[in-house]
């Protein structure tokens, strides 16, 4: 996983850690939400609590390719996790640079390549396939939290993962595209849906014992608070479910470009969904473009109740 944790984040790094059926082989961390050092440590940190020390994680990026960072504060907290007290640990991180950690893990994995799971700015990912693209033998997916083929929520047409760093997203999918790697993005038309209510939170928080699901309880009981509502979205652990359970989301193979200059649309993801009789590789024009299996629907309920079960322990 590549993420920018962030209390979502921290929600899929939960499922991550703790789901039987995954194998978590790496977490690389960058600048987003937070800036990439307080990033870092609670990521860290979420690992420490669900018991996965064994887990290498790396700080990568802390700024964007192109712009300065713009963080989300006002939306995950001082400290990226709410501010409720539980980003600290004693663990330091891997030495090696985010993308170093992801070349040696992935040039690891060629005989068994591993699916690829950005929920944050793709910063790190853009200068990973820049550098060392022999390390795509060892990515067989690359399933992001990203873009929106609707509306945006940065701005009124952007994502804030791409928002923050859209030349990153356009170099990641483009190289994907070229280097014959399947993409899958969970936007923001599919984000919203899997959520837990307020009682489910209470219930998970009521667990104790400063565990995985006391955290998970207390992040969501937070967002519950944030935005004054009964229930919160599981966010990024949308995307660690459609790892695990690709059945729980429709997806439509569509051509994805992303806005590099629109003085209003600047990291808007442009889904485009006409249909015609030639190939989707190509625009209308002949000039070669990015298609991508885009979530366009997702059992809701499906995704939260696997959340909650993995989280909670049952
Ligand atoms: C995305 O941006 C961040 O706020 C969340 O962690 C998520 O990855 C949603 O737009
Ligand atoms: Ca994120």
């Amino acid at each position: 996983m590549d993420v920018d944790t962030g209390v979502d984040d921290a929600c899929a790094l939960l499922l991550a850690a703790l789901h039987p059926a995954l194998d978590l082989r790496a977490v690389t961390c960058v600048g987003g939400n937070t800036d990439a050092a307080q990033v870092t440590r609670n990521t860290l940190a979420v690992l420490q609590i669900a018991g996965r020390d064994d887990v290498p994680v790396a700080m990568g990026a802390e700024r964007p390719l192109l712009e300065e960072p713009v963080h989300a504060r006002h939306v995950h907290g001082e400290d990226g996790m709410g501010d409720l007290g539980w980003a600290a640990t004693d663990r330091a991180p891997d030495r090696r640079h985010a993308v170093e950690l992801l070349r040696d893990v992935l040039l690891d994995s060629t005989d068994d390549p591993v699916t690829l799971v950005p929920t944050a700015p793709m910063t790190n990912i853009a200068l990973l396939l820049r550098t060392y693209p022999e390390a795509a033998q060892g990515i067989s997916r690359i399933v992001f939290m990203g873009g929106a083929a609707r509306h945006g929520n940065a701005t009124a047409s952007a994502e804030f993962n791409v928002f923050h760093d859209p030349e990153a997203t356009a170099i990641v999918l483009d190289a994907a595209a070229g280097l014959g790697i399947p993409v899958t993005m969970y936007g923001l038309d599919v984000f919203y849906g899997p959520a837990v209510t307020r009682e489910q939170a209470a219930s998970l928080a009521a667990v104790g014992g400063h565990g995985p699901a006391q955290l998970a309880g207390e992040l969501v009981a937070f967002q519950c608070d944030r935005f004054g509502s009964d229930s919160a979205t599981i966010g990024d652990a949308g995307a660690v479910c459609a790892v695990i359970d690709p059945d729980g989301i429709r997806t439509t193979p569509l051509p994805v470009r992303v806005e590099l200059a629109g003085r209003w649309s600047r990291g808007q993801t442009i889904v485009d969904p006409r249909d015609w009789s030639g190939d989707l590789d190509h625009d209308p024009h002949g000039r070669s473009r990015a298609v991508v299996d885009v979530a366009l629907e997702v059992d809701a309920q499906r995704y939260a109740d696997l959340w909650l079960r993995t989280v909670g322990g049952s």
